[in-house]
């Protein structure tokens, strides 16, 4: 377990990043990228990185440009000590996290990479803007840290299809690894924002995977899709303390599936619990009756 290397500039990263281990021609380098707060979500993400590559970088940096006027930029969780710890025992090289200044020297960027129509919809049509902005972010972090593999997590569906897109539509030479939810006991996804959740909210939040759970135990009852998406609803919508803004059973591109749609299909949902949001999602494959 060693300490990983902490540095804010991009230059500081430039010289980190011939200086690790596992430097040399033929050496794979992972990356990591979040918004710090770290969890154990996170660190299936390293962790997975570690088995991947040679040298593993994770990016912590609470990207201004995602984040609607309305939204939780200013009380957004901020630990970088407690990441540290976190980080050295899951085998991360090198930490790059940035100031916002080091980011975007001329302040807000005025060329960002667009989403595209997949940026309108589910996520999208609730956070304008949000998938512009973690794009152009996940670009420049991209050619800063010139990584073979980058690791994102299935908890954020959209985003990890947004980034597919991405890499696919402008020829961005990394391979997109994706890593499965990690959930605490009662099935809850771990998010950074369940910080935000009292006792008896947290008790609330529990509906989003039993909603998803609905869904595949449908699914694999062979199911037609739109049984699929109303078992998930049903499920949530009798949760008295959360207040649903959707429940979607899109394709890749994040379109409403056809109700004679066999095979791979993903089930996303997205709820209020008091101010919280909180999404979630699963992956299925419809039989179809
Ligand atoms: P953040 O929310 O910090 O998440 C960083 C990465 O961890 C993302 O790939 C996310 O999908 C993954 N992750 C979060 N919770 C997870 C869980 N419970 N199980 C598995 N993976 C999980 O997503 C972002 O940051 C930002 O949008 C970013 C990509 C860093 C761009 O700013």
């Amino acid at each position: 377990m060693t300490t990983p290397r902490l540095v804010r500039t991009r230059t500081q990263l430039a010289e980190a990043l011939d200086a690790a281990p596992g430097t040399g021609a033929r050496a794979r380098r992972a990356v990591v990228m979040t918004m710090g707060a770290l969890h154990e979500g996170h660190l299936a993400l390293v962790r997975a990185a570690r088995e991947r590559a040679d040298q593993v970088v994770v990016t912590i940096f609470v990207n201004p440009l995602q984040f609607g006027p309305s939204e939780d930029l200013d009380r957004y969780p901020r630990d970088l000590e407690g990441d540290l710890a976190l980080l050295a025992g899951a085998g991360a090289d090198v930490v790059f996290a940035p100031g916002v200044e080091e980011m975007y020297p001329a302040g807000d960027p005025v060329v960002r990479v667009s989403a595209g129509a997949l940026g309108e919809r589910l996520e999208g049509a609730h956070r304008p803007g949000h998938f512009d902005g973690v794009l152009t972010v996940v670009l420049k972090l991209m050619h800063l840290v010139r990584p073979d593999v980058a690791l994102f997590g299935q908890k954020d569906a959209q985003q990890l299809m947004a980034v597919r897109g991405m890499v696919a539509d402008l020829d961005v030479p990394v391979e997109v690894v994706a890593v499965e939810t990690v959930r605490d006991e009662d099935g809850v996804a771990l998010s950074s924002r369940n910080a935000y959740l009292d006792a008896e909210q947290r008790r609330a939040a529990r509906a989003l995977n039993r909603s998803l759970r609905a869904a595949q135990a449908a699914a694999e009852d062979g199911a037609p899709a739109d049984e699929v998406r109303r078992a998930a609803a049903d499920v949530l919508g009798s949760e008295p303390g959360v207040v649903v803004d959707y429940v979607a059973l899109v394709d890749d591109t994040a379109t409403d599936v056809p109700a004679d749609r066999t095979g791979r299909a993903v089930l996303a949902v997205a709820a209020r619990v008091g101010s919280t949001r909180l999404i979630d999602n699963v992956v299925l494959t419809l039989e179809g009756r």
